[in-house]
């Protein structure tokens, strides 16, 4: 059995780097931000674009070749790659005091590059967090701090390794950084039993935008401490580690994949999932990815084989399933499986997970939405017989239901809760010029696909998934050195619902004059009546 089609496609497509890097002219409140720096942090963790090792170490977490040459372009003044808490208190201090901007980068996966590339002119460094990566389990509380430089793929071996019995529902790929996808949500297979990883943070230590460290959720207060579990990185602080609240998990999973073309009424299969998928038993989650006329449904179920092929028979006898479709192991091979496939069978977990390298792949660009209502067998079957031409698309949906439904609205700042059948995924993927980074050539399906949606998805907001970033759903405009309020709304409402505002205020008590910024970090409410 193969892994899903398009990761095992973005896996191939790997493009090579070639490009140079423009050294930015130095203002004087960039020489003593250097300065300062170097009173505090060591100068080996300090690299600027003079380095042989800076141009290697800005791309080594890019994720999206799109932007390796806007980045190497614009690099930013230095990197800092701390490995204590000080040096990053150093940097939020050193860069307040003297006018340099922060981009923290922890996985590097940012749909947009916002970790390590500024659209804006302004003068920036890069926090890379990757030395920071420790992971400490505890398997009779059952608990895990992590630090936010960690993979996810690093976290699982952990937990799988210490605790037998043990996981963390987060997400798909494991080279995903803990501190962004944590920060933002972190949905995948075991959602629907046990919620985000978002969900299960229990504590967390951040730098605050004075440069403090606060060490639990105690000394952040509850509102600063709510908008870290899902208002998205970037905006509040930088979160050093979380504590995680590990979820139990049986001896063996089972792992379920059936592809179904057109052909095999594969139209007629999506109609019924979407209804089906998030009525299933918690512990089941079966996840679509539709592309190029079929549908491959790929299935986690936290038990045996025989107990799945019987449930889905059962429920949703138009997928056919048989045990053959089955593949049976521990949870900890399971997460290496669904990314890498086979290669379990040759290569050893450790060194499949703990990789932190990844084919940069093609060029890309996601967009999301939520479904509330069940899309007609006609709308699908429109969307699998799309015209399209050259370019690569695909759909992925992830359904909701169970845990997701019982946590209210307003309890995290993740608001797409109760009533939501799936997340859709659109991906587009295209070879572009890496070292040109030429984009003109993006292929326009995923906006004409996005647009054709429009009536079927939710409205008023029409909502997204804050993790699959967009700027295409707007950007925050700065007025008198502050993100505005009125611009944030515009794509912070899709995202966070009615807990934009929230958030807003939260960031406004934590950080007024809006140091921690990005083009779309949540802006500073400031309350004044006109
Ligand atoms: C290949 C791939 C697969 C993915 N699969 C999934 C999936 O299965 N499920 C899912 O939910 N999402 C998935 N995503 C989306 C992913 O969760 C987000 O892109 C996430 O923000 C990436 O985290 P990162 O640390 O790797 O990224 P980064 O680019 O390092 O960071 C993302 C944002 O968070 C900020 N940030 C990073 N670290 C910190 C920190 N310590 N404190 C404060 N802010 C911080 C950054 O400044 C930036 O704004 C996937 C993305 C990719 C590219
Ligand atoms: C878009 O989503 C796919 C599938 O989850 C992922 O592999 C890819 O890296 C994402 N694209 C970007 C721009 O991050
Ligand atoms: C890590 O993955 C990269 C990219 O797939 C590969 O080139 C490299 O050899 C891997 N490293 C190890 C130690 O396996
Ligand atoms: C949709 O379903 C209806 C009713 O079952 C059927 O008549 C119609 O042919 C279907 N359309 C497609 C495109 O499958």
């Amino acid at each position: 059995m193969a892994v899903s089609t398009p990761i095992a496609l973005l896996l191939t497509a790997v493009c090579f780097l070639g490009f140079y890097v423009a050294v930015p002219v130095l203002a004087s409140s960039s020489d003593d931000f250097l300065q300062c720096l170097s009173t505090q942090v060591p100068s080996q963790l300090v690299l600027t674009p003079t380095s042989p090792s800076f141009k290697p170490l800005l791309v080594s977490s890019i994720r999206n070749a799109r932007f390796v040459a806007p980045a190497t372009a614009r690099p930013p003044l230095c990197i800092v790659t701390p490995t204590d808490a000080s040096h990053v208190q150093a940097a939020v201090r050193c860069g307040r005091a003297h006018g340099v901007r922060l981009r923290v980068r922890s996985g590097g996966h940012d749909n947009e590059g916002l970790s390590y590339l500024s659209q804006r002119p302004e003068v920036f460094a890069v926090l890379d967090l990757a030395k920071l990566h420790a992971v400490r389990v505890d398997p009779r509380e059952a608990t895990a701090w992590v630090d936010s430089g960690a993979t996810v793929g690093e976290l699982y071996y952990a937990v799988g390794k210490a605790a037998p019995g043990l996981g963390f529902p987060a997400g798909v790929c494991p080279t995903v950084g803990v501190g962004g996808q944590f920060s933002g949500g972190g949905q995948g297979l075991m959602m629907r039993m046990y919620g985000l990883a978002s969900d299960n943070i229990i504590d967390a230590s951040i730098v605050d935008a004075h440069g403090n460290l606060l060490p639990n959720k105690k000394a952040m207060g509850d509102s600063l401490f709510w908008a870290i579990r899902g208002g998205g990185g970037g905006s509040f602080g930088i979160v050093l580690s979380f504590k995680l609240r590990l979820v139990a998990v049986p001896p063996k999973v089972t792992y379920l994949s059936v592809t179904k073309t057109m052909e095999q009424d594969a139209v007629d299969a999506v109609t019924k999932w979407q209804t089906v998928a998030p009525a299933l038993p918690d512990d089941l989650s079966v996840r679509v990815v539709v592309q190029q006329r079929q549908a491959n449904f790929q299935s986690l179920y936290l038990g045996r084989c025989s107990q799945v092929v019987s449930t889905l028979r059962d429920r949703f006898p138009e997928l056919g399933v048989t045990s053959a479709d089955c593949r049976e192991m521990t949870w900890l091979q399971y997460v290496a499986y669904i990314f890498f496939g086979d290669a379990i069978d040759t290569t050893p977990l450790d060194v499949l997970l703990l990789n932190r390298t990844m084919p940069i792949g093609p060029f890309l660009k996601n967009r999301s939405d939520y479904v509330k209502k069940a899309l007609t067998n006609n709308t699908w079957h429109k969307i699998f017989t799309w015209p399209s031409g050259a370019a690569q698309g695909e759909l992925i949906l992830e359904p909701h239901g169970g845990r997701m439904a019982k946590i209210a609205d307003g309890d995290t700042p993740f608001p797409h809760r109760s009533g939501v059948l799936y997340n859709i995924q659109y991906v587009q993927f295209w070879n572009g010029n890496t070292a040109a980074g030429n984009t003109s050539s993006t292929p326009d399906w995923i906006n004409t696909m996005y647009d054709y949606m429009a009536p079927f998805v939710t409205k008023n907001p029409r909502a997204a998934y804050a993790n699959y970033r967009d700027l295409d759903l707007g950007v925050n405009k700065v007025v008198g050195g502050v993100s505005t309020y009125k611009s944030g709304k515009v794509w912070g409402e899709r995202y966070f619902g009615g807990n934009f505002r929230r958030l807003a205020m939260t960031k406004r008590k934590v950080d007024p004059t809006d140091y921690f910024r990005n083009e779309q970090s949540v802006p500073p409410l400031t309350l004044i009546r006109k």
